[in-house]
């Protein structure tokens, strides 16, 4: 069956608005929990005083952020080609739709981001390091001062990218909980497909 008018599907009453694929979900809730995991590993390592549990736990933060890192390249090459992105609800104004999908980018712009200035501050330091069980060689020679740079920037997107996620999941829940108006249910592996609908118009 031909895809209908997104359109006058969104504007009729039984709108429904259905979900993402599952690989879009997989994506999205993958990358929340390792977003996590690296946000716990980098403060607690502020607390830890051992110096080879630190060692250990910074070569997870490293390993889980160039994870981050591929998936996102991942990500952003799947919604190109085969993502199902739903239309927004004819309830949203289109201002908000663009809101969202700017937020959206943002997000997109600083997973790939914050995983380079890591890198990068960690290769200036000059040092052999491990990633993923393995050790990488000193690539450059050690630069103190780019390190203390590269560091702050790091530390201060870090910051950025807690806020939008903040706004980002603050919006999710107050469209699931308040509005209830479908936004926050197709994030949901199970809320039902509605394959006939297409986002062809506005923002993607
Ligand atoms: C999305 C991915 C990442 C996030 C959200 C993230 C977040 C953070 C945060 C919040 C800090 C603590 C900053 C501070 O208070 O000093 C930090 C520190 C650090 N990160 Fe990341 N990071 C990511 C990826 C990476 C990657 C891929 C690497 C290296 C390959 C890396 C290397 C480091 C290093 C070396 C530190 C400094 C640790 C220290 O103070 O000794 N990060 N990161
Ligand atoms: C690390 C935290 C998060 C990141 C990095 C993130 C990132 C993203 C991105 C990039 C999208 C665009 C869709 C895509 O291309 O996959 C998206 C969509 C979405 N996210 Fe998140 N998200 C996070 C946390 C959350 C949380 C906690 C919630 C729920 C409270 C949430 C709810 C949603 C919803 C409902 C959408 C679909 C919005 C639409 O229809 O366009 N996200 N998220």
């Amino acid at each position: 069956m031909p895809a209908l008018s997104p359109a006058a599907d969104a504007s009729a009453p039984s709108f429904r608005r259905g979900r993402f694929d599952l690989v879009t979900i997989t994506f999205h809730w993958l990358t929340v929990l390792l977003v996590t995991a690296l946000f716990a590993i980098a403060w607690s390592l502020h607390s830890v005083e051992d110096a080879d549990s630190a060692e250990q736990l910074l070569m997870w933060h490293r390993t889980l952020g160039v994870t981050v890192w591929v998936l996102t390249i991942a990500r952003l090459a799947w919604r190109r080609t085969g993502a199902w992105l739903p239309p927004f609800p004819p309830t949203m104004p289109t201002l908000q739709q663009w809101v969202a999908k700017a937020s959206e980018y943002a997000l997109y712009a600083l997973l790939i981001a914050q995983p380079v200035t890591g890198m990068a501050q960690t290769l200036t330091r000059g040092r052999p390091f491990p990633l993923a069980g393995i050790e990488v060689p000193a690539l450059m020679a050690k630069d103190k001062a780019l390190t203390h740079l590269l560091h702050d920037i790091h530390e201060q997107s870090a910051y950025a990218l807690l806020l939008v996620i903040g706004l980002h999941a603050f919006a999710g829940l107050l469209h699931g909980l308040v509005l209830r108006d479908g936004v926050l249910q197709a994030m949901f592996p199970w809320t039902r497909p509605e394959r006939r609908l297409e986002r062809a118009s506005g923002p993607s």
